[in-house]
């Protein structure tokens, strides 16, 4: 039975049975997967030649900043071994390898890894990507790591998980809607695909949260009002190119996808107020008074982010991305 003063390794452990759960109702089956050649030119066939000459002629109409933003969202897929070993440092998430906990790891994991290599074949056979210097920034960005700051401890991990799942559901969902407007449903689809994935993942990430609420309100409304303190940095922040210093692509990177929309200073206060709502934080009760500072602190910290986010203005500076080949 959990109470009051449990431990974040008790609550992470009397969690067990609901994740395994979460692993039958939020993750699929490898048999019930979309697998990336499902989506792209199957070079078995006669006519793969013709397949990849139409696929080159849609992405000609691929504007710069969209292909940008689809190689910096590879990059960030790709560096996967980072987020699974961060995973595995997480405080008090028990090492049994047969144990739920470590079956959602390797379970996502293995659905995650589908996209890194959906979007790069793509890319691969568009004709328009620079490979070897996309492939340099990957090799940069895992040698680089991060620092998400979230301490190793479980509770602010998955606040993390939560809003990044969300993130990447919104950026990969817009990235398909702009394909689709410049003419190429077949990146449209891939990237729906993957989106879809996101949101599952992100759903369960969420219902982790939920579930250590029930448990431990104070400490996780602490844990929930750090991490909105320290900002939710996005896990490729340390991205680079080949002579480019260690985290500048980033901000170039995410210059683009605010100039065409894919993620903005807006959908960091949406996703904000999702969580706010998802997790009921507005009603949340029996906090000490730590907690219920923390609690108002993150109530007001929508209005305050939409003020500051009026005043901020699209960064229109066009960067030349060693990435694209024209
Ligand atoms: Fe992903
Ligand atoms: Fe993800």
């Amino acid at each position: 039975m959990i109470t009051a003063v449990s431990s974040r390794a008790e609550v992470i452990k009397w969690m067990e049975d609901f994740v395994g759960e979460k692993i039958t109702e939020l993750l699929k089956s490898v048999e019930d997967s979309w697998q990336p050649a499902d989506l792209l030119p199957d070079s078995t066939l006669d006519n793969f030649l013709g397949e990849i000459k139409e696929l080159r002629e849609r992405a000609k109409e691929l504007s710069y900043d969209l292909l940008a933003v689809l190689v910096g969202d590879t990059i960030t897929e790709e560096a996967l071994p980072t987020y699974e070993s961060w995973l595995m440092t997480i405080d008090g998430l028990p090492s049994d390898p047969n144990g739920p906990w470590m079956r959602w790891n390797r379970a996502w994991t293995a659905e995650e890894n589908r996209h890194g290599d959906i979007l790069n074949r793509y890319l691969f056979l568009s004709g328009r990507i620079n490979m070897r210097e996309m492939e340099a920034s990957t090799q940069y960005l895992i040698a680089d790591g991060f620092d998400l700051m979230t301490d190793n401890d479980p509770y602010r991990s998955f606040v993390y998980t939560s809003f990044q799942e969300t993130a990447t559901n919104i950026s990969h969902r817009r990235v398909a809607q702009i394909a689709k407007r410049e003419g190429d449903n077949v990146l449209a689809k891939l990237c729906g695909h993957v989106a879809a994935d996101e949101a599952r993942h992100a759903k369960a990430y969420k219902a982790f949260v939920s579930k250590i609420f029930e448990a431990d309100a104070n400490e996780m409304m602490l844990a929930f009002e750090d991490m909105m303190r320290k900002k939710i940095v996005m896990p490729a922040h340390y991205m680079r190119e080949l002579g480019v210093d260690m985290g500048k692509t980033f901000g170039h990177f995410t210059d683009a996808a605010q100039r065409i929309g894919v993620y903005t200073s807006a959908d960091y206060t949406d996703i904000l107020e999702g969580l706010i709502k998802e997790w009921k934080i507005e009603t949340l009760t029996g906090l000490n008074e730590a907690g219920e500072r923390a609690r108002d602190y993150v109530v007001a910290l929508p209005a305050r982010l939409k003020r500051v986010a009026e005043r901020m203005k699209v960064p229109q500076l066009e960067y030349k991305f060693r990435w694209i080949a024209d």
